[in-house]
């Protein structure tokens, strides 16, 4: 049984395969958190719940909470003497700010697949009640939470932070921390550091998920390697404001608490209301950093993506052309995208308004009629009968100063009287939290998509927000806006999707800026970085993949020289950094000598034969990019008959050779054969004694593929 319940307890356990969660009613009726670690086979084995401090209290520490020093609440609130980093803060009516959360009833729910626990806690005076709500995905040791806030009273609270969940870890002194920060063009950087006394607080205030900070934790007790070792880790599926905050005590005591961010948040929760949070995933292995992405990528594959399948190789003409855009030119790349292999040809910014640069246009989302007098009818025909399908650019919540909209509707932006309007690359942030402005894109939206034959849209945002004011609001609705953006951008891309199922969505905000569990369940995939550069890339996309799966990742084959100046990577390290994800090709096609379009043309059929390992499979990191200089990604399909690495050489020093890669995942006893070489050999002999890599000189890469000629 997954879920258990212990009645003369009061406890319940979560069981999945390798993990246990444990929480229980305390005396005084207060939800407790008591375990979560390596699976306990017995619900007896669960501990205790009290602080093991508590005998001590009254001689050393009297001045402590009564229930001790190191009490661990299931959704703590702010109330009573509660220190930590609380889960819920709200005021009542009549001032009182002080919240007391008391178990009231449970629930089970869900299927065999994905049982759920629901467990409802309630102010004891007042009208409050939290529904907490566990999905378990037994297979993959993962646990999702999120907390429904109810009002049943008639007047309204007001929530001041409102968390997803607090996971809280056993107490111990010397935490690691991983985590992905950032900045433009250098998106998803892994850290690591200490976890020391005191709050790390990973966060966004931008108004998107940010390029600077990733809603991502894994903490292991110092000692886990890419492959082996405990870690504890979670994923927030959120795209607006968040924070994750790391809270650490001189008793050892480790929570990790995360959701919306409450800075500057308020929300007014009106009588018979209910606010429902971001989820929260989490989870427990013993299989390193490598086990943790694993489970993250299949639970994004199976539970997360709108979509099942492997995405198409695609052709952005962004690079190639900037604003410079016209059928003719579009219509000669596409010529040039589809004999290479291409599937799918994006139009990418400048197809509307007055837009010529990034100064005007934003907001004035028809067809120009300059660069395509015929509308975009012919150029989509021109696409189809070469083959492919068509995708479009947008950016939807943004305008330009400069543009029809804004020159109607100049009370549609975030703004504060009084005060200037900050404009980033010209461009100011339409104000979603307002109905009528979701109601105006997806109607425009929605009619690009009718008079269009469509199938993809890059969704774009590339501006954070400044000035968050909403003055036509209610004060006390006022702070509600940065929820209200992110549930907008949900809503219109999910009204969007229902009507044109056929249609597949990319988040993009100039790059990273927003990539996150949250957006991926209305988007298929998400542009990585504008970095192109492939050996950049190389540390972007391992960062990624610590969260997100290969197929999510999308990665365009550069012209040379466009962000590391001086450097030149052969095409086909360009491509095969670029086959490590969803592959795309923004270069200048027309620009390619006839031999650079046979080998590229030869490389994109080749990662079509493996792309359903690549996008579908387990991957593992087996030569990081930020250690020494040999990368080599593996990815093994889940039946384990295939498999693919990636093998770069990066700039090395004194004739250094190449180290053998010892790939992972392998069916010991099984007999593979390496593409070109005869002699098949077994996953164990491969695995143990590895495979030399004959990588000579600066900026080399192969791609060894594996395929099961016997099975165990
Ligand atoms: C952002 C995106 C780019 C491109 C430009 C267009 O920077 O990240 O890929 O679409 O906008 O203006």
């Amino acid at each position: 049984m997954p879920i258990v319940f212990n009645a003369e307890r009061r406890a319940w356990a979560l069981q999945s395969g390798g993990m246990t969660y444990g929480l229980a009613v305390d005396q005084a009726g207060r939800l407790r958190h008591s375990y979560f670690g390596s699976l306990l086979p017995r619900l007896e084995d669960l501990p205790r719940t009290s602080d093991p401090y508590l005998p001590l209290r009254d001689r050393f520490f009297p001045w402590e909470p009564p229930e001790g020093p190191t009490e661990r609440y299931e959704y703590p609130p702010w109330g009573g003497m509660y220190y930590h980093e609380p889960c819920l803060k709200a005021t009542f009516e009549d001032g009182v700010r002080d919240v007391r959360l008391i178990y009231e009833t449970y629930s089970t729910k869900g299927d065999e697949r994905i049982p759920e626990l629901v467990v409802t806690v309630r102010d004891p005076h007042y009208p409050l009640r939290v529904h907490l709500h566990y999905r378990l995905f037994e297979e993959l040791d993962l646990l999702e939470r999120y907390a429904v806030i109810e009002n049943a009273g008639r007047a309204p609270i007001t929530l001041e932070q409102v968390l997803s969940a607090v996971w809280h870890l056993p107490s111990k002194h010397d935490y690691r921390l991983t985590h992905l920060a950032g900045r433009f063009a250098a998106e998803t950087q892994v850290c690591r550091e200490p976890v020391s006394v005191g709050k790390k607080v990973l966060e966004s205030r931008r108004g998107n998920t940010s390029h600077h900070a990733n809603p991502f934790f894994a903490v292991d007790p110092g000692n886990a390697t890419e492959e082996g070792g405990t870690v504890w880790f979670g994923a927030l599926a959120w795209s607006g404001n968040w924070k994750i905050v790391l809270e650490h005590d001189v008793w050892g005591v480790l929570q990790v608490s995360g959701g919306v961010n409450d800075f500057d948040f308020a929300w007014h929760l009106a009588g018979g209301e209910s606010f429902e949070t971001p989820t929260f995933v989490g989870g427990y292995t013993q299989e390193g950093f490598g086990g943790a992405s694993r489970s993250l990528h299949r639970y994004a594959r199976d539970h997360v993506l709108p979509r099942e399948g492997s995405r198409p190789v695609l052709y952005n003409s962004w690079e190639a052309t900037y604003f410079d855009i016209n059928e003719e030119v579009q219509g000669e790349l596409a010529e040039k995208a589809a004999s290479l292999g291409v599937e799918l040809f994006v139009v990418d910014d400048g197809w509307f308004g007055e837009r010529n640069d990034d100064q005007r246009g934003l907001g004035d989302w028809w067809v120009n009629r300059e660069k395509f007098p015929r509308g975009l009818g012919p150029l989509i025909e021109r696409v189809h009968s070469l083959g492919m399908s068509f995708g479009l650019w947008v950016e939807p919540e943004m305008v330009n100063p400069d543009s029809d909209l804004y020159r109607e509707h100049s009370d549609w932006v975030y703004h504060f009287p009084n005060r200037p309007r900050t404009e980033s690359r010209n461009q100011l942030v339409l104000n979603l939290a307002m109905q009528e402005v979701q109601e105006h894109l997806f109607t425009v939206l929605d009619g690009l998509l009718v008079e269009n034959d469509i199938s993809f849209i890059k969704w774009d945002m590339n501006r954070p927000f400044s000035e968050p004011g909403w003055p036509q609001a209610p004060k006390e609705r006022q702070r509600e806006l940065w929820v209200r953006h992110v549930r907008g951008i949900y809503d219109i891309l999910s009204r969007l999707r229902k009507k044109h199922p056929e249609v597949a969505f990319e988040s993009c905000s100039s790059g990273g800026g927003r990539v996150d569990l949250g957006i991926l369940r209305y988007t298929d995939q998400a542009w990585t970085s504008d970095n192109t550069d492939p050996f950049d890339r190389l540390r972007i996309q391992e960062g990624f993949s610590f969260v997100y799966p290969a197929r999510t990742m999308m990665c365009w084959v550069a012209d040379p020289g466009l962000w590391a100046k001086n450097r030149t990577a052969p095409l086909s390290y360009r491509f095969h950094s670029a086959m490590m994800g969803a592959l795309g090709i923004g270069s200048d096609l027309l620009r390619w000598s006839a031999e650079e379009m046979q080998e590229a043309g030869r490389l994109v059929e080749q990662y079509k034969q493996i792309r359903d390992v690549v996008q579908e499979g387990d991957q593992y990191r087996l030569l990081s990019p930020r250690e020494g200089e040999t990368t080599a990604i593996q990815y093994v399909s889940r039946d384990r008959s295939r498999s693919v690495i990636f093998v770069f050489r990066n700039p090395h020093q004194f004739l250094d050779p190449a180290p053998s890669v010892y790939p992972k995942g392998l069916g010991e006893r099984s007999l593979y054969r390496i593409t070109g070489v005869d002699e098949p050999r077994s996953g164990g002999a491969l695995m143990g004694h590895g495979i030399e890599i004959p990588l000579e000189g600066d900026l080399t890469s192969t791609i060894i593929e594996l395929s099961e000629t016997q099975r165990e």
